[in-house]
Order: C-alpha cells, then structure tokens, then sequence
C-alpha cells in the first residue's frame, strides 16, 4: 500500500512536471519565436553616463531580461551636440541617431531625463524636437510603447513632472505612454545623492519594472500589427 501511494505521487509530480515543462517551453517558443525588437534608451543628461544614462541601462536590462526577442540599446545625449529644431536641419550629431528611431525593429523607447528645475532638460526637449521627422510623412512611432525616466537630486525634485512633460511630447508621435506595475506608477523616479543612485533601490525598482512593462508591451503591440 505505502509502495502504491509511493508510486501514485511519485506519477503525480511527473505528470506535473511534464505539464510545467511543457508550458514553460511552449511560453519560451512564443516569446523567442519571432523577429527581434529593439527597444531604445534614451539618456537626455548632458553629463555623459552619470545618474540619468544608468537609470536608463537599469530600465533596458530589465527590458532585456523580459524576452529573448528583445534587444536594447543606450544612446547615451551626454556630450553630443544636438541643437533644437530649426527651418534648416541642423548638421549635428543627431543625424547618426534618426536612423535608429527609423528602425522597423524599434519596438520601443525608454527616455530618461535630469529633473531640471522641476522640468525636462533642454537636451531632452532639443532631442523630441529634432524627431518631428518622425511624424511626417509616417507616424514611425505610432502605436509603440514610450517609457519615461526621470533622475532627481531631491525626492520630490520634480521627477513625475519631468515625467509628464516627457509623455505629454511623445503623445504627438502617436506613442502609447506606460508606467509600471507598482510603485513605477507613471514611470522611474530616481533619487540621485552625490551622483549616485545605487543606494535608491525604490527608484531602481521603477526603473526595472518600467522596463519590464516597455517591453511586456512592446511585444504585445508588435503581434497585433505583424
Ligand atoms: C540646472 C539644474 C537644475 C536642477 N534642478 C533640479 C530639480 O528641480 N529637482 C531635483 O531633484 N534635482 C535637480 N537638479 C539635480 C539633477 O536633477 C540631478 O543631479 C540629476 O541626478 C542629474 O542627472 P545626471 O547625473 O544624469 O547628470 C538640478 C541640476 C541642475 C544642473
């Protein structure tokens, strides 16, 4: 009898576990089949891969980690000469960029931004400017995902408004804001003390989660369209 029980658990657990195999397989072949989708990050300080850029690269490992089919990339605003929009397009370093947004394969961006006087930077506002080719003839951005981060010196240094500002602009490519699940509400907001934000590991889970649902939603909106 005990040798029967033994033997009847002992199939229980197998049957289990080649259901939970079988399930685990069939949701890696759904998520890796498929082509790649690249999600862009975005850091809009000009201080070249300090708070703002490594917030960002938080998002995108985290976007990263969702799906083999997912690729990520930082371009990183700090130190490059990227002036606003004007009648005659600047020759600057925003022309190397254009094509990158231009990708069929962009699923989606993640933007970060210093919270400057309670608002975006100038750089991040001169970068969304200089993207209105992006909007005519094409909406190239319509119908992806745009994720929003937002670095301050002080807790409530204006990071959610910094946030908005950003998604209000993206909201005229046709991109479809995202937050996170909780406490990435609206987006990351990162508390930086002396440069440093690895001891904000509140902010470094909006950041990770906000990466996780760009990509989670990436991959949703691209099924819809293939
Ligand atoms: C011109 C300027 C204005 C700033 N205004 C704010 C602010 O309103 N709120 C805040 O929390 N931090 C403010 N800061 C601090 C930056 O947001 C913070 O240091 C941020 O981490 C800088 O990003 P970075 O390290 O990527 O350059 C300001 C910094 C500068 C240079």
């Amino acid at each position: 009898m005990k040798q029967n029980l033994t033997r009847r658990n002992f199939l229980a657990t197998a049957g289990t576990a080649a259901l939970a195999a079988t399930a685990t397989s069939a949701l890696a072949a759904e998520s890796s089949g498929g082509k790649p989708l690249k999600i862009l990050g975005i850091a809009c300080s000009p201080r070249q891969g300090m708070t703002t850029a490594k917030a960002v690269q938080a998002a995108l490992d985290a976007a990263k980690a969702a799906s083999p089919r997912v690729e990520v990339e930082l371009i990183d605003l700090g130190g490059l000469s990227i002036a606003g929009w004007s009648p005659k397009p600047p020759q600057d370093d925003f022309t190397a960029i254009l094509p990158k947004l231009q990708d069929p394969a962009l699923g989606g961006l993640i933007i970060g931004s210093p919270s400057y006087f309670r608002g975006l930077s100038s750089l991040c506002k001169a970068f969304i400017e200089r993207c209105a080719p992006l909007r005519e003839p094409k909406m190239v951005l319509a119908n992806k995902p745009v994720g929003v981060v937002a670095v301050g010196a002080f807790r409530n240094g204006g990071q959610e408004m910094t946030i908005e500002q950003i998604q209000a602009a993206m909201l005229c490519f046709g991109m479809v804001p995202v937050g996170g699940n909780a406490p990435a509400f609206q987006g990351a907001t990162v508390l930086s003390t002396k440069d440093d934000i690895s001891a904000d590991e509140l902010g470094l889970d909006t950041a990770r989660k906000l990466g996780a649902r760009v990509a989670e939603v990436a991959l949703a909106l691209a099924a819809k369209v293939a």
